[in-house]
């Protein structure tokens, strides 16, 4: 039996997007407080730079995304927040697992395809091997459950992959197959001008997304120029249907509010654009204003935030310590 335990990050590179806060924060923070399991989560820096990261902009980056975390809620004491090249286990473990995973696994990921793109003869070997890395992030804490956004659904059956393709290989029942936990109405918050692509801090119109740090201004004027089609709302979320932009408003409403799509649907079913919009960015400015000024009254104490990271690393690297000790026993070292 294995002890509850939750692990996920984000990556520090930058942009932050409403996105990541329904998809990733606002769950991690609800897992924390549910009590049920043990929280550690963490800045992915070793991924981030599997594309290239300007140094400066990396630091800045990691402590932003820490700001991020405890401003959305994660209580360093009660969760374990750490940065990810500071426990080196992370890499240890990266590096056997790429011995145990294989070629063809990694080959038909997803992700891989769309960022290496045509171009796959240029991407770094860190972005192919990357799910080998998160793998061992997630099994370096034994760690039994994943909140992630739909988005990395294939990387978690990969990581169930090579735990049972280690436990099989050396005749062990030593990693967990870890659960993901991809539940909710924001599970894929989409782009505000495309409601086939997901929000992204890559998609290169800035009005396709809200990001953490815009003003009540821009937000306003960002879901008023959300696209959507010319009808009213329909009386109930199953009508929305075939109606990919509207009912991601929906979603993003519900998400926002802690509210059952069907309970935000008795609500605003029949409302126009002209009506709903409104509503929705207030929503937003409401919850997300308070989190962009904590934020910033962070990040004026860069030391402080890195006193979080260190001390967090540290009851990290207490949980990661022995696991790594023993995965090298049993392959041999
Ligand atoms: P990004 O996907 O923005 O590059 P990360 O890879 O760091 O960022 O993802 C951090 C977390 O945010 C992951 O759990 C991912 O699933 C989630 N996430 C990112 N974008 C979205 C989105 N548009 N909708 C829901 N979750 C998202
Ligand atoms: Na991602």
């Amino acid at each position: 039996a294995f002890t509850p335990r939750v692990f996920s990050g984000i990556q520090p590179s930058g942009g932050l997007t409403l996105g990541n806060y329904l998809g990733a924060l606002k769950r991690f923070v609800d897992m924390q407080n549910a009590g049920t399991h043990e929280c550690i989560y963490c800045m992915v820096d070793l991924h981030a730079i599997t594309v290239w990261q300007d140094p400066a902009k990396l630091t800045a980056a990691t402590r932003e995304a820490a700001a991020f975390f405890i401003a959305s809620g994660i209580d360093p004491e009660r969760s374990i927040l750490f940065n990810q090249s500071q426990v080196s286990g992370h890499a240890q473990l990266g590096w056997l697992f790429s011995c145990v995973a294989r070629m063809g696994w990694m080959g038909r990921m997803t992700q891989w395809k769309d960022k290496a793109g045509k171009n796959s003869e240029n991407a770094s070997l860190g972005l192919f091997a990357y799910p080998a890395l998160m793998a061992a992030d997630i099994l370096l804490y034994h760690a039994t459950h994943v909140p992630v956004g739909e988005d990395q659904k294939q990387h978690l059956e990969l990581t169930r992959d090579i735990a049972a393709k280690f436990n099989h290989d050396f005749g062990v029942d030593f990693f967990p197959i870890t659960e993901p936990v991809i539940e909710g109405p924001a599970t894929r918050v989409m782009s505000l001008r495309d409601g086939t692509k997901k929000m992204s801090k890559s998609d290169p119109s800035d009005m396709s997304r809200i990001n953490m740090g815009d003003d009540a201004d821009t937000i306003a004027q960002k879901f008023r120029k959300a696209r959507t089609d010319p009808e009213a709302l329909p009386s109930d979320y199953a009508g929305l249907k075939e109606r990919p932009e509207a009912r991601n408003l929906v979603d993003i409403f519900a998400a926002l509010s802690g509210r059952s799509t069907d309970d935000v649907m008795s609500e605003v079913g029949g409302m126009g654009w002209g009506q709903f919009k409104p509503m929705l960015a207030d929503l937003a400015v409401d919850k997300l204003s308070p989190i962009t000024g904590e934020m910033n009254r962070l990040m004026a104490d860069p030391a402080e935030i890195d006193r979080i990271l260190g001390r967090g690393a540290e009851r990290a690297d207490a949980i990661a310590a022995p696991i790594l000790a023993r995965t090298k026993e049993i392959m041999g070292f």
